[in-house]
């Protein structure tokens, strides 16, 4: 095994509460431990082809393990298996209307080899460990670091960000509820998650909602309705909801914002919360209101559950890469920090909540519906 001197870290894809954190625990293992130098790679893999590298030291990293966001900025655009062709101009090129795409990895795996780099260590999700994988597979030594506040990262049971997104979402509910209790309301709130419910559901319970829409469990409106109207019944006089983004009716999909050919992504989810919001004004006969709480889940500040997850991640990173365990990506099983392959992972469907499992078990004896 080639010994390991110098070392790159990068973000890529929709930052998360954390990634400072990961940033942190990498950086300081690697210098204070390996003796190792340390490079940061700005903007994802937008860097890598530009060759946008940072050295990073102990003082950079100090002081950042709350602060959200990513001290190496990130993209979630540059797919460099699947890169857009520009013209001398620099404008996208199109053909018939469509994006015309190439290849450009070489130039990535060159500028590692160029700037000495032994090992790459990609912060991501779905998307960036995607392009990971497919850098392991030409050579270069990577380690992936799951991150999301989506919480659906095939093979590990938490990433990094997803608590923290969870105090910001019940903090929310407890705020919606205040003023629901004034007017006597019904508060629907959005919540992220693309199409998994895990943030909705570990935060519509943390914010005790009375009913949780999440795309694992397709709902009728008319059963969270009948639930709302039989509370008021009982002499309560106001309703909070929380929706998945993601979240579908039985007979019908869900809603989409936009699609966005230049992106990974290129579903954006976004809205249900007011077709919710005005079903239930109808059908409960209160007034209704829609918070889409949007990037507020990303934002700010991180939680000392996560500070402590994400130092754990990364510590473990650097072990697995100084054991030159390269392609795989670290996971958490349980209480153990272990790892799978890159391959294993991103083969794989996204994690989704179990509708017969024992936290949706809990919540319904818990009173809240999920409209099924
Ligand atoms: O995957 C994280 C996430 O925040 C999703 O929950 C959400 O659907 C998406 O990213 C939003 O992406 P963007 O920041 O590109 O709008």
């Amino acid at each position: 095994m080639a010994e390991i001197k110098k070392v790159a870290i990068m973000t890529g894809g929709g930052d998360c509460p954390s990634l400072n954190a990961v940033i942190r625990a990498v950086t300081t293992t690697a210098i204070v431990k390996y003796g190792l130098e340390v490079v940061g790679i700005r903007r994802g893999y937008h860097g890598l082809y530009h060759k946008d590298f940072i050295s990073l030291t102990l003082d950079n990293v100090q002081e950042i393990i709350g602060e959200g966001g990513s001290i190496l900025k990130s993209s979630n655009k540059d797919n460099l298996f699947k890169y857009p062709v520009r013209d001398e101009n620099g404008d996208i090129v199109k053909k018939d209307g469509k994006i015309v795409y190439e290849n450009v990895s070489h130039v990535g795996v060159q500028n590692l080899k160029d700037e000495g780099i032994d090992a790459l260590f990609i912060l991501g999700g779905d998307g960036t460990l995607t392009s990971g994988r497919d850098f392991a597979r030409l050579g270069v030594n990577v380690i992936g670091i799951p991150k999301t506040i989506d919480n659906d990262l095939a093979c590990t049971d938490y990433t990094y960000g997803f608590d923290t997104a969870i105090g910001i979402v019940s903090n929310s509910l407890d705020r919606l509820r205040t003023t629901a209790k004034s007017h006597g309301r019904i508060m629907v709130a959005e919540v992220m998650g693309r199409g998994a419910g895990w943030l909705t559901l570990h935060g519509g319970i943390a914010g005790a909602a009375d009913a949780i829409l999440i795309p694992e469990i397709p709902y009728d409106i008319n059963k969270v309705a009948e639930k709302i109207k039989a509370d008021f019944a009982k002499g309560k006089d106001f309703a909070i909801v929380a929706v998945a983004e993601g979240a579908k009716p039985k007979d019908g999909e869900a809603v989409v914002l936009k699609v966005r050919e230049d992106s990974p992504d290129p579903i954006r989810l976004g809205g249900i919360a007011n077709v919710v919001a005005d079903q239930l004004e109808e059908l409960c006969g209160n007034e209704a209101r829609a918070t889409i709480l949007g990037h507020v889940q990303r934002g700010g500040s991180t939680s000392g559950h996560d500070r402590v997850l994400s130092s754990r991640y990364g510590y473990a990173a650097v072990e697995l890469a100084m054991q030159g365990k390269f392609g795989n990506m670290v996971i958490i099983k349980g209480d153990k920090m272990t790892y799978a392959s890159l391959e294993e992972v991103i083969g794989q469907e996204t994690k989704q909540v179990d509708p017969d499992g024992e936290l949706i078990k809990m919540a319904k004896a818990l009173g809240i519906s999920f409209g099924d």
